[in-house]
Parts: structure tokens; C-alpha cells; sequence
């Protein structure tokens, strides 16, 4: 048992309660996380699981100033068509339920915020909103080495991230992983002075959700788990 002020709470009840209100925030006020909440959910983060115990992310978190000549330079790059992947990313390679998914959930969203399926330009303009870090006020960026074909490691680089996430929904905060930074990894690698060596998988922006804002009051569902688990006796 762990207590919660004088109710005692099963560890069971308590994480299930942080698993189920994480969700991805697109919309965030511009008050800073004070930096000892910010270590105290890296510290959480870093206990991850990987292989071997090889830890191997290397997360650069940017704020204030750098979070802005970031977000600057890869709006910059994006209108220059500079776009620099690590790692291939495209809609089209999500065949039949997968892609179905996707769909369903860009639909979900763009109607939350009240985007007509027709309107491009509103679309595009929404889309953007990723690099200026849907105005969260802090993002982390997830640098990894290249380990043979990367697989392993991106899957390490997966579990800190959810763990991350997971870490900032029981403080408080909120946060969206991005597969979209990673479209700037070399311009983000020349603004932090990141070593060309280390790839970028995505970056996680994060702060106070806005719960004004309709982004954030849209969640989508989850197949049920007999489409994902097969259990056997
Ligand atoms: C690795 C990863 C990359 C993602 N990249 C983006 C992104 O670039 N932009 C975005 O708006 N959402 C992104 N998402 C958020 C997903 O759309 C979201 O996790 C999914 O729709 C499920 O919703 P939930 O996080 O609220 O449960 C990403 C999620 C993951 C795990």
C-alpha cells in the first residue's frame, strides 16, 4: 500500500490512474516547470529499461532562449525545405489496420479543433504547430547512437519515453512525443552543437497542459486487447 494524503491507495490503483490520463497534449501554457520537477522526472525517466542495461539515449532539453532559436530555425528550415530525417517516416507505409488507425485518428483530431477535412491550409497551419512545440515552454530531444540497424536501440529510446511521459502525467505536467522533429534532425543537431554521430528518433514537447483548449479535450481510443494480445493457457 502507498498512501495518498490519509487514504491509502494500491500501487495497482495508482499507477493505473497515471496510465490512463496520460495523453498527448497539443496545447500547453507558457509556464515554465520549475527545473527540480524537471530533474525529478528525468531522474524517473532514466530507470528505464534497456538492452543489456545499455542505457543508451542521450536526451538534450531545451528552455527560454534555446527552446526559442529551436523552434526558430526548424520553422526556418521547414520553409526552406530543409528537411534532414535520421530515420524514414511515412504515412503510406501504414498498410491495412494500421493505416486505418491513423487515419481515424488524424480525423479525430482535426475535428476537435474544428479543421475541416478540406481545409489544407488550416491543416498545414495546425500541423506547424508541432514546431513551435504546440508552445510548450520546455522540449526534450532523443538523440541515440547508431547500434547496428538501430532497431534495438529506437526500441530503448521507446521505453524512455514512455517513462518519461508517464513521469510528467504523475507530476502534474503533460507531454507529446514528435516524430515530426526528427524531419529537422540536422538543423536541431546544429543548434544544440550535437555531435553528427548521435540520430535523432523524436523530440517530446512538454509543460502545463492548456485545459482550455479543445486540442486537449479530444482523446482517442485503444483497440481492444484482443486485437493486440494473444494469450494462451
Ligand atoms: C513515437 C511517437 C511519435 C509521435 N509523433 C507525433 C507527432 O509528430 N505529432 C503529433 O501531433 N503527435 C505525435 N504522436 C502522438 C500520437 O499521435 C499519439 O500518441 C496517438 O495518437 C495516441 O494518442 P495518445 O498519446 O493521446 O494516447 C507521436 C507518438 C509517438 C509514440
Amino acid at each position: 500500500m502507498i498512501y495518498n494524503g490519509d487514504t491509502p491507495v494500491s500501487r495497482a490503483q495508482s499507477f493505473h490512474d497515471v496510465v490512463r490520463s496520460r495523453h498527448s497534449v497539443r496545447s500547453f501554457l507558457p509556464t515554465p516547470v520549475p527545473p527540480s520537477v524537471i530533474r525529478s522526472v528525468v531522474q524517473d525517466a532514466q530507470h528505464a529499461p534497456s538492452n543489456c542495461n545499455t542505457q543508451p539515449w542521450q536526451v538534450h532539453i531545451a528552455s527560454g532562449a534555446t527552446r526559442d532559436a529551436l523552434s526558430k530555425a526548424i520553422l526556418a528550415a521547414d520553409e526552406a525545405g530543409h528537411i534532414s530525417p535520421d530515420f524514414s517516416f511515412s504515412l503510406d507505409d501504414f498498410h491495412g489496420v494500421y493505416g486505418e488507425r491513423s487515419r481515424a485518428q488524424g480525423a479525430a483530431y482535426y475535428q476537435a479543433i474544428g479543421i475541416a477535412r478540406e481545409a489544407r491550409d488550416e491543416r498545414r497551419t495546425a500541423t506547424l504547430r508541432n514546431l513551435n512545440f504546440f508552445d510548450a515552454p520546455h522540449v526534450a530531444l532523443m538523440f541515440m547512437p547508431v547500434v547496428g540497424d538501430c532497431v534495438r536501440v529506437a526500441g530503448d529510446i521507446g521505453m524512455y519515453g514512455q517513462t518519461f511521459l508517464l513521469s510528467l502525467t504523475a507530476h502534474g505536467l503533460g507531454g507529446i512525443a514528435q516524430t515530426m522533429l526528427g524531419f529537422y534532425a540536422e538543423t536541431i543537431r546544429a543548434v544544440l552543437g550535437v555531435d553528427p554521430s548521435m540520430k535523432m528518433l523524436f523530440g517530446m514537447s512538454f509543460g502545463y497542459p492548456d485545459t482550455n483548449s479543445a486540442a486537449n479535450h479530444y482523446r482517442i481510443g485503444k483497440a481492444s486487447i484482443e486485437e493486440s494480445v494473444t494469450l494462451y493457457d
